[in-house]
């Protein structure tokens, strides 16, 4: 936030000093008030800082991913006796309440053809329970269990803040504590003309705005004032998952231990990993760049590295991101102070004014750029990053698209085989189908059993059906 007076002639200067001057154009057809809210508009931008990142940023086409030498990452997978004793220490970790959740809410359900924020999205297959109650109740089954606190820090955005923030109090905040949930929108970019980089209008007297991304998290917990309370909470690890995904385990101790283990990592960032079910399949992958740790997106990788494999005929870059880190708190500090993380360009088909002409336009091919920080970009920032692989029917079904992969039904089906495995290790006779999907319904809430040594035989029944409907 600029601390320059808002007036027109200052703000005019420093336009121009940025070769922005063309967003003042319609200045004489405002009236006051309008003219107020341009002016305010503007000064919140880092206006010097325009010009470099037009440059580098929305004028430049390289997306870097050919022209890096990469390896595959070096990726932990422990043994049940090294889980063990790494989930020890990071229960300890847990009780002493260091740790905090964290979701990154800021999408819509645009794509799922959903009104609001995705995070009121119905997700579990029996009671259609949303996103948002799954975590909360991991939470407040993870502080029963442990018993400690378990602060839930939730970034918005500016489209879905208010929406949200009335879902929870309509839910009465999940019955978790109402001092230990926080909410806060994450930040928003100026959208630039593809062309010219210039600044694009949405209005008369508005600039065209998109979310920051969720690498943008880590200025938005900062100015929000969540890192600040971690500190004085003595929260040290933050616990970072989207939204989108309702089986992420969002409290792991073993995932946690493994972040505090000086032997392996220096507690500043870890992720979780699972194996590419295809060469195609859209995820990041986890690579090494030189000594760093990287994360490079699915549309940015080489075809031909995509589709490598070894002489066992595995990928070579298979390491997929399901978007579950750990984060130092110290380590998140630094990353605000130092404000390294890059921007990426999308090219999109973004609406906006024309002031020559005063007509909204709605292009028809992508015209303008939007720029977003990734949180994964963290890695290379970060030293000895641990990286574990996790199984992805336990951790990874998320919610994306209407239809076919990483939909809703597709996410369903993975929560009633998940929890239909759990209730087979009791002894249970589930009904699969040839491809070994569960047949039934099957829910399990976090606050009956967070994993499957937490059931109960007793309560279980010898069999389900094909056409049964469970809920525990
Ligand atoms: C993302 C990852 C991909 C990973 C996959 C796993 C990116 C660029 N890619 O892909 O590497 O394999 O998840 O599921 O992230 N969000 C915000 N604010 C924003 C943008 C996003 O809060 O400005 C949140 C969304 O609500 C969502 C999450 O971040 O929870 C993911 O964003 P999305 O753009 O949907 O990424 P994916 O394409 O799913």
């Amino acid at each position: 936030m600029s601390d320059m007076p808002c007036d027109f002639d200052s703000t005019m200067k420093r336009l121009e000093a940025c070769g922005q001057a063309q967003v003042l154009s319609g200045w004489s057809s405002l009236d006051s008030s309008r003219r107020a809210s341009l002016l305010n508009q503007i000064n919140t931008l880092p206006l010097e800082s325009i010009p470099e990142l037009v440059a580098q940023c929305v004028l430049s086409h390289d997306h870097g991913g050919g022209s890096k030498d990469l390896s595959p990452p070096e990726v932990t997978a422990p043994g049940p006796d090294e889980a063990a004793e790494l989930a020890k220490r990071g229960e300890e970790i847990i009780r002493d309440g260091r740790v905090a959740a964290f979701t990154v809410a800021g999408g819509q359900g645009t794509r799922l053809g959903w009104g609001g924020p995705k995070g009121t999205y119905p997700a579990t297959p029996v009671s259609g329970k949303p996103l948002f109650r799954v975590f909360a109740e991991q939470i407040q089954a993870a502080s029963d269990h442990w018993n400690t606190r378990i602060c839930w820090y939730i970034m918005t955005s500016e489209a879905n803040d208010s929406a949200t923030r009335d879902f929870f109090a309509d839910n009465n905040w999940f019955g978790l504590p109402r001092t230990q949930v926080m909410l806060f929108p994450q930040g928003m970019m100026p959208c630039f003309d593809a062309e010219s980089g210039h600044l694009l209008m949405e209005a008369p007297d508005r600039l065209a705005m998109s979310p920051d991304g969720h690498g943008g998290s880590i200025a938005a917990l900062h100015r929000s004032g969540a890192l600040e309370q971690m500190s004085v909470l003595g929260i040290d690890t933050i616990s970072y998952f989207q939204v989108d995904n309702p089986i992420a385990p969002v409290i792991d101790p073993v995932f946690i231990g493994l972040h505090a283990d000086p032997a392996r990592s220096s507690g500043e960032m870890s992720s979780k990993m699972v194996p590419k079910i295809s060469s195609g399949e859209k995820v990041g992958v986890f690579c090494k760049v030189g000594d760093c740790t990287e994360v490079i997106e699915y549309s940015d990788m080489p075809e031909d590295l995509q589709e490598k494999r070894d002489q066992q005929g595995r990928l070579v870059y298979d390491a997929g991101n399901i978007a579950l880190h750990l984060l130092g708190v110290e380590f998140a500090q630094r990353l605000c102070n130092s404000n390294e993380l890059p921007w990426h360009r999308a090219v999109k088909n973004i609406p906006w004014f024309d002031q020559a002409s005063g007509t909204h336009m709605t292009p028809k091919s992508p015209n303008g750029v939007k720029l977003e920080r990734f949180i994964f970009d963290a890695l290379s920032l970060a030293t000895r990053p641990a990286v574990l692989e996790v199984e992805r029917s336990r951790e990874f079904a998320p919610i994306k698209n209407a239809v076919g992969n990483d939909s809703p039904e597709s996410c369903r089906q993975a929560q009633s085989n998940l929890y239909g495995q759990w209730l087979e290790s009791h002894g249970v006779n589930i009904a699969r189908n040839d491809s070994g999907d569960v047949l039934a319904d099957i829910e399990i809430s976090p606050l009956t059993a967070m994993d499957a040594s937490q059931l109960d035989s007793t309560d279980l029944p010898k069999a389900i059906g094909p056409a049964d409907r469970i809920l525990f």
